[in-house]
């Protein structure tokens, strides 16, 4: 499942955000679709076409009007859906079809107009569905006031939303969505939604929430062990190759670690052994997503709404090798073709088989908070398109040829221009 196109679309639009939000940035480069091969320092971007003026700067703005949400979907899963927030001046959801660089807005969406903020976590199912849990009051177009939230399910290929309740515990932001195989969906982590100040939820992990995409119900799961976080924001999760092991990464309390396991077929809490030089920054409202065998860690900021991570000589994107879950790896560099090593079962597998929801297993996806949302996607997109491109590259590539080609040019990024190059 990989897809080297959306990968570049997640550079691409990773490019926009830089363009748009960052000061002069030093020198950005283009990557040309047949690289396959990258440094997390010298991560190359190129702009999509008409980006800037189809997503408002506004639009990606966490304080001005609460961003957007986005994720993948279609029937090819070949588009990226942004969702809109409340503001009901532009269009409720907006796609770009990273097939074909098409970008279409839709101003209504039948039956519920879905509300996607930068701090929810959406989640694609194997169906095309998106979940965008709202935990926050809303208001829906036929005036209908939520104070405890809701889950919108926008059927990317429908083109349809439905509005369902969520679990009263459910009213956060900034929490973090993992899929697991068997359609749930663990919800953890977060804080109030009242206000930028607002506070991580006390038992955020101690307690995590099951949904259950196939029949729409909701439960509180207890998880166990001594290394249970405490209540954080901004975090991000991953699933592990393994199918069952979620994967905690960053979020706003440096008392926490910077990183966690959850077993999900014991629902058991570890911290997980890590070698190579990881980041020393904490960093929250970052997007982190699953490669390959990388869990791929994209932006953040910390506490203060500042970037001291590149001060700190760290860079935008984080790749931490996840194919040995004994023991994690921090590493620079991104190798597409470094074989996923297949992974051993849980070891009950009595827990394993049993589908009232603790029966865990595999999956992808991840989250997006904040502006970064989209980087993800793209990455998924990307890497996606990537393997086929690979297909067909091996028929004409002489087997001696080296896979990792020159860039062609620079894109050289400053006061949100883009200026083109030549290397
Ligand atoms: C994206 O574009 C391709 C090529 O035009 C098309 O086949 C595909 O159906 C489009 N996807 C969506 C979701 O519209
Ligand atoms: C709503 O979006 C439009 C652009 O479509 C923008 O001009 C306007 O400022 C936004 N309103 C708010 C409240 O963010
Ligand atoms: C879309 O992605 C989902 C999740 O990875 C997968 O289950 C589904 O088969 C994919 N659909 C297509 C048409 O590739
Ligand atoms: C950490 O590594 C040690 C030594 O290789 C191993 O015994 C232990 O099981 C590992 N712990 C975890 C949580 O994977
Ligand atoms: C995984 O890591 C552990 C601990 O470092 C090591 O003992 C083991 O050999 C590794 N397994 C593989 C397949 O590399």
């Amino acid at each position: 499942m990989f897809n080297f196109i959306l990968l570049l679309l997640l550079l691409q639009i990773l490019t926009i955000v830089k363009s748009q939000l960052l000061t002069p940035s030093p020198s950005v480069r283009t990557l040309h679709s047949s690289i396959y091969t990258f440094d997390t320092s010298t991560l190359p971007w190129t702009a999509i076409p008409d980006n800037e003026k189809t997503l408002f700067l506004n639009l990606f703005s966490s304080v001005l009007s609460g961003g957007v949400a986005a994720s993948y979907g279609g029937e090819k899963n070949d588009t990226i859906y942004f969702i809109n927030n409340e503001n009901t001046t532009s269009p409720s959801v907006l796609t770009f079809n990273t097939s074909d660089n098409s970008w279409l807005k839709y101003s209504s969406i039948s039956v519920e107009r879905p509300i996607g903020r930068n701090q929810m976590r959406p989640i694609t199912d194997y169906n095309g569905k998106i979940y965008l849990l709202a935990g926050f009051p809303f208001t829906t177009i036929q005036d209908v006031t939520r104070n405890q939230g809701g889950m919108f399910i926008f059927d990317t290929i429908e083109l349809s939303c439905v509005l369902k309740d969520a679990i009263d515990g459910m009213l956060r932001v900034e929490y973090s969505a993992t899929l697991l195989p068997n359609g749930i969906i663990v919800y953890m982590g977060g804080k109030d939604p009242k206000g930028p100040d607002g506070k991580p939820v006390a038992d955020g992990f101690r307690i995590v929430y099951l949904y259950n995409t196939i029949d729409n119900t909701w439960k509180p799961q207890p998880t166990f062990g001594d290394s249970t976080p405490n209540g954080d924001n901004g975090i991000s999760s991953v699933l592990g190759l393994d199918g069952f092991r979620i994967i905690v990464f960053g979020g706003h309390n440096i008392d926490n670690k910077m990183l966690y396991v959850l077993d999900t077929t014991t629902f058991n809490w570890y911290e997980p052994n890590v070698s190579g030089k990881g980041p020393t920054l904490k960093r929250r409202d970052h997007t982190a997503n699953v490669i390959g065998r990388y869990m791929v860690i994209a932006f953040g900021s910390d506490p203060n709404l500042k970037f001291d991570y590149k001060q700190n000589g760290e860079n935008d994107v984080l790749l931490l090798d996840i194919g040995n879950s004994s023991n994690y790896n921090w590493v620079n560099h991104f190798d597409p073709n470094a074989v996923v090593p297949p992974q051993s079962p849980p070891q009950s597998s009595t827990q394993y088989n049993n589908k009232n929801d603790t029966g865990i297993i595999v999956g992808v996806v991840v989250g997006v908070l904040g502006i970064i949302c989209i980087i993800s996607l793209c990455i998924f997109f990307f890497i996606k398109r990537r393997k086929n491109l690979l297909h067909e590259k091996a028929l004409s590539i002489p087997s001696n040829s080296e896979n990792v080609m020159a860039i062609p040019s620079d894109l050289e990024l400053s006061s949100g221009r883009s200026l083109v190059k030549k290397s």
